[in-house]
């Protein structure tokens, strides 16, 4: 991963703007619609060609939701995406059809994503079948050449998937989203239910795959260490929006929004002598629902940091520093202070994340 070349240098796979995904939310028996969950709520970033962009944030947040509309897996209300150039914001379901094998979907849930009563041979050629014309030899080829590139033995091919482990499930889960060759990936908290022994296993092929194929990762998980460890850029959810969104190494060493500042300070620190004095910040107050988010900034019910802009304003989504991003009035460019730094108090509080 260090030797890519920098961000800026390569080509965006997939740019996403202003986009929003809401559900209706309807009453009584005639259905009506009283009002709208704002799953996912004006979010705009691209990913580039060949890195791995984490999305993180709290249960609840809306990172699957975006991962789904961003697919198209869901018709989203408001925005824009275009995936390798071609806009699929609103392509009709036959064209979508035949974009569908360079975007994929890896699930959560391995056990639940998998049809019980198809063979692993099956389960793995089925897009094949349904995108690709090769002959039954040449499939059956094809397929033996997927469990190969995810460690699985092809003796097994002919086998149930409830015959597997979980981490082996997953793997069938991989092979077959990588059936068609794809471009880009949303993995959806890919190893959240695996056990920990298995979850590096897992991570490491992602990994090696994206390496081998030079694949494009969009990596949901509210794992910041797993995050840490395997995306170049990494965007903060909270309540349909994104808050913050830099490159790995300067979220971790200085978050600059006072919710990533919170989330990162919760991270254990595998140094000792760090992690006696990391300083947790303590959030209080509930998440405000997404159907009935705060009027300013939806943060401002829980900012340790809010001022009174906050509570009437929503803070726009800017680059603040080259390549960094955020949504936070206090990097403001106010042009008396001329600046949009970090204010001292805040690059001081996070010792050891
Ligand atoms: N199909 C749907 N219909 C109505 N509301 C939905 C639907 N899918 C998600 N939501 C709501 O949208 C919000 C965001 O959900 P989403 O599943 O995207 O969150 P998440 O960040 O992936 O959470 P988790 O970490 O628990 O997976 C939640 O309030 C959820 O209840
Ligand atoms: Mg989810």
């Amino acid at each position: 991963m260090l030797d890519r070349p920098a961000p800026a240098a390569r080509r965006k796979l997939v740019e996403v703007k202003g986009l929003k995904m809401y559900f209706p939310i309807t009453a009584g028996i005639l259905r009506r619609k009283v009002g709208d969950v704002k799953a996912v709520d004006d979010v705009s970033f691209d990913i580039y060609e060949g890195e791995t962009l984490g999305l993180v944030g709290e249960s609840g947040c809306g990172k699957s939701t975006c991962g789904r509309v961003i697919l198209r897996l869901y018709d989203p209300t408001a925005g824009s995406i275009r995936i390798d150039g071609t806009d699929i914001t609103e392509t009709d379901s036959e064209t979508l059809r035949k974009l569908r094998p360079a975007m994929q979907m890896v699930f959560q849930d391995p056990q639940a994503s998998l049809n019980p009563r198809m063979t692993v041979a099956a389960i793995i050629g089925e897009p094949l079948d349904e995108h690709s014309r090769l002959s039954k030899a040449e499939k059956l080829n094809r397929i033996y050449e997927l469990m190969d590139a995810v460690g699985l033995n092809r003796n097994f091919a002919n086998r149930y998937p409830h015959e597997f482990s979980g981490g082996q499930r997953q793997r069938i889960g991989i092979a077959r989203a990588l059936a068609l060759n794809p471009k880009f990936i949303v993995c959806d908290e890919p190893i959240a239910a695996l056990d920990v022994s298995i979850q590096a296993q897992v991570v490491n092929l992602l990994e090696d795959l994206q390496d081998r194929m030079n694949l494009t990762y969009l990596f949901i998980s509210h794992d910041l260490s797993m995050v840490r460890h395997i995306a170049d850029r990494v965007a903060v959810m909270y309540l349909g929006r994104i808050v913050e969104l830099a490159p790995r190494d300067a979220l971790y060493e200085r978050p600059m929004h006072p919710y990533t500042q919170a989330l990162l300070s919760a991270v254990p620190e595998p140094d000792p002598e760090i992690e006696t004095v990391r300083k947790r910040i303590i959030l209080t107050g509930d998440v405000p629902s997404p159907a009935n988010p705060p009027k300013g900034c939806n943060f401002c019910t829980r900012c340790p940091k809010v001022m009174d802009i906050c509570r009437a304003v929503k803070p726009p989504f800017r680059e603040v520093e080259p390549g960094r991003y955020t949504a936070c009035h206090l990097y403001e460019d106010t042009t008396t202070a001329g600046r949009t730094g970090a204010p001292e108090a805040f690059t001081s509080t996070q010792q050891g994340v």
